[in-house]
């Protein structure tokens, strides 16, 4: 079998019109932009180039938005301060502080700091609480967007065996939690393998869906995959340049093996991330819909 390629850059572009058409209604009808801040910390090269994107794609759906630049030896103090000023800046719905912050400063604070309302990247605990309860307000960005992918494509989750590789508080955790809950697209078995799993191929090799964010190339390869499977690789490892100068990029799976095993696969690059920085935007959409009362 060689597997159907299921792309963010084919899905994404569909999701980001229907946004565009909402963005424009709502300032058609309550005179309300989508206003966005990105708050970066340093100049690590892989935040700055998310960022950028992050930035291009609100301002090309019409969006209000802003980046600040801060110095990577900014007190934290200043920064939380920073983010109490966009708390009470009523043209700001989103407010996202990228990760990660330099080692002086405390994650979790900062994370905490920041409005339960205006957290379009879904890591606030209020939100992951929420998230937990089937009661979400907003899905972190990178398992929302797996989720859309999956069902845009018409895969079953309902009562699919599910398997996540990885446990972050970003994509691991919260895509488990999401595919479990009872609710349309979820209502899955999912099992979270992590570094401490004793046998992780007798785990993947059961997997009707197989989400992938372990942070390793090659951390899946064929043998792990079950016969017409679905496979989604969350991972981004920079493995080089490319001759114009660009960071060559592979996932966490051995997607030229995969593929011939797998029913159907995302690739990398062209997968999962474009989907990311798609639902950030339906994020702060819906942040801008809510406040006004619109939704
Ligand atoms: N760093 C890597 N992924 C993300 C993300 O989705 N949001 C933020 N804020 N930082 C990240």
């Amino acid at each position: 079998m060689t597997a159907r390629i299921i792309r963010g850059t084919e899905i994404g572009p569909v999701i980001r019109d229907e946004i565009k058409e909402e963005t424009a209604r709502l300032l058609e009808q309550h005179g309300v932009v989508p206003g966005l801040v990105t708050i970066i910390v340093g100049q690590n090269p892989a935040s700055i180039s998310y960022v950028t994107a992050k930035q291009k794609a609100a301002k090309e759906l019409g969006f209000y938005s802003l980046q600040e630049d801060v110095p990577d030896d900014v007190t934290e103090t200043a920064l939380l301060e920073l983010i109490s000023t966009y708390n009470s800046d009523p043209r700001i719905h989103g407010i996202l502080v990228q990760l990660p912050l330099p080692k002086h400063i405390n994650e979790t604070k900062v994370l905490y700091a920041i409005d339960p309302d205006k957290d379009v990247d879904g890591f606030h605990p209020v939100n992951v609480g929420r998230l937990m309860i089937g009661e979400a307000k907003f899905y972190p960005c990178t398992p929302y967007g797996i989720q859309q992918m999956l069902m845009r494509s018409g895969i079953t989750i309902d009562g699919a065996e599910v398997v996540v590789v990885g446990r972050s508080n970003i994509v691991g955790k919260p895509i488990s939690m999401m595919l479990v809950q009872k609710a349309e697209g979820a209502n899955a078995t999912v099992t979270m393998c992590h570094t401490g799993t004793k046998d992780l191929a007798f785990h993947t090799r059961r997997a009707d869906i197989l989400i992938v964010a372990a942070g390793r190339p090659n951390a899946i390869t064929a043998d792990m995959v079950k016969e017409g499977a679905v496979v989604v690789d969350v991972g981004v490892n920079r493995i080089g340049m490319t001759p114009e100068g660009k960071a060559k990029l592979c996932g966490d799976v051995d997607f030229e093996s995969v593929k011939e095993k797998a029913s159907a696969i995302t690739p990398v690059p062209g997968g999962v991330g474009p989907m990311t920085i798609t639902m950030l935007m339906l994020n702060t959409l819906r942040a801008a819909q809510s406040m006004t009362g619109k939704i």
